[in-house]
């Protein structure tokens, strides 16, 4: 075996993982479609993928958004979340989640995850949920659902609302269920990383008639469905999607569970092959998610048991290899967007017991997930042959190998 490549030894790799987003002339006859049709808005596409979409994440009613962001801000505004409302969200997870509820006039209380799976702990959940409490966001990170068992039973009899961020799920399943309508509203992200894409784009679906009809006004500038075309009756905004968005969504979504199988045999062939090299475990995949979509292929990295190495140092070196990876998020808590922006909120919450103080927050396995311990390879590395996932897992033997000499 060679020296590391950041040592000046040949890469494991030199040619460049499958590329993401993919596309082939399909895509481009549903674009060009909508371009000769000259209806660019709110026309057919956008009913078909809506329809289409519900159907395929198990739900009866989707509705298309301009982002997953929006989706949930118009999932927080139908289910009431309004100022000196308290939302429950996982610390770990992008800043949308948690911006959005501020978006809506919201407190969000940040919740630790769990060190195994690093999705919302539902214990620290309980903790957190006070009077206040309208919500709780559960991420399914990295496309492994989060216990919507725990969070189910944790909520059945409040009056607390359950929003799923499947930003990185779609076609994820918790125990044969398609996640999203699980809980009371789920919200999707076609953001141009994601597993199914349009460049930008997002979807709220539920199962609930009464929900599904208030995100459809509040993303439609707070019309009716069966109301005049200039009939407001509530505020809302403009979050709608585009017809061309749609249509090529719809075309891509036609390739998803061809995709999904892909990355999910790659995966497992890759936890395989990962089982016997010391100081690096994939995350823990809990056996009631029957489907998991892999958006990242999460490691957990112990500095310790892989001879010293820093985690940024194997990042190096492993990109070095020509194996793209990074190390993840930020504890969201500490971000000035929560912690300078709240300084002015006006309201007072029953969780501060006053004026939100973002400096109360300090998760432990959030903090050490970030500091130390999470490795992300990105879907597109999942979508190769036998031989790509073969090449990740090299990279890594060697990376091990030799970690006495980074
Ligand atoms: C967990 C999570 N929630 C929400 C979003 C927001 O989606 P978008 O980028 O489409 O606004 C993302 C996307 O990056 C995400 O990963």
């Amino acid at each position: 075996m060679t020296d590391l490549a950041l040592n000046g030894g040949s890469p494991t790799r030199t040619t460049p993982f499958p590329s993401w987003p993919q596309f082939d002339e399909t895509d481009e006859r549903a674009l060009a479609g909508v371009l000769h049709s000259g209806r660019w808005g709110m026309a057919d596409r956008i009913d078909e993928f809506e329809a289409a979409f519900a159907a395929y994440q198990e739900a009866e009613y989707g509705i298309s958004l301009n982002s997953g962001t929006t989706a949930l801000q118009v999932a927080l505004s139908a289910v009431g979340v309004g100022p000196g409302d308290e939302v429950i969200v996982p610390s770990y997870t992008f800043v949308a989640t948690a911006s959005a509820v501020a978006a809506v006039g919201g407190v969000p209380i940040f919740v630790d995850v769990l060190d195994d799976t690093y999705n919302i702990d539902p214990a620290s959940v309980q903790e957190a949920l006070t009077e206040r409490t309208r919500a709780v966001i559960a991420v399914h990170i990295g496309g492994q659902p989060a216990d919507l068992d725990a969070l189910g039973e944790l909520l059945a009899d409040r009056d607390i609302a359950l929003i799923e961020d499947a930003a990185q799920a779609h076609g994820a399943a918790w125990k044969g269920r398609k996640i999203g309508a699980i809980g009371d509203l789920g919200t999707f992200s076609f953001q141009a990383s994601k597993n199914l894409t349009a460049g930008e784009g997002g979807a709220v679906i539920s199962n609930n008639r009464e929900l599904a009809d208030r995100a459809w006004s509040h993303h439609n500038c707070g019309r009716s469905r069966t109301g005049a075309w200039y009939e407001h009756p509530r505020l809302g905004s403009n979050y709608r999607m585009s017809e061309f968005h749609a249509a090529l969504l719809l075309s891509q979504l036609e390739h998803l569970d061809e995709q999904m199988a892909t990355r999910t045999r790659n995966a497992q062939l890759l936890t395989s092959l990962l089982a016997g090299i010391e100081g690096l475990t994939p995350l823990k995949a809990d056996e009631r998610v029957t489907t998991h979509a892999y958006h990242l292929y999460v490691l957990r990295f112990d500095s310790e048991r892989f001879g010293g190495v820093d985690r940024e140092r194997f990042i190096e070196a492993l990109n070095a290899e020509g194996v793209l990876c990074s190390s993840g998020y930020r504890p969201l808590y500490r971000e000035a967007a929560f912690t300078n922006s709240f300084a002015d909120y006006p309201l007072e919450t029953p969780y501060f017991s006053g004026k939100p103080d973002y400096s109360r927050f300090e998760c432990p396995v959030t903090e050490r997930i970030c500091a130390e311990e999470s490795v992300w390879l990105t879907q597109n590395l999942l979508l190769g042959e036998e031989a790509d996932t073969r090449d990740i897992a090299n990279a890594i033997a060697k990376t091990r190998e030799h970690a006495h000499t980074l």
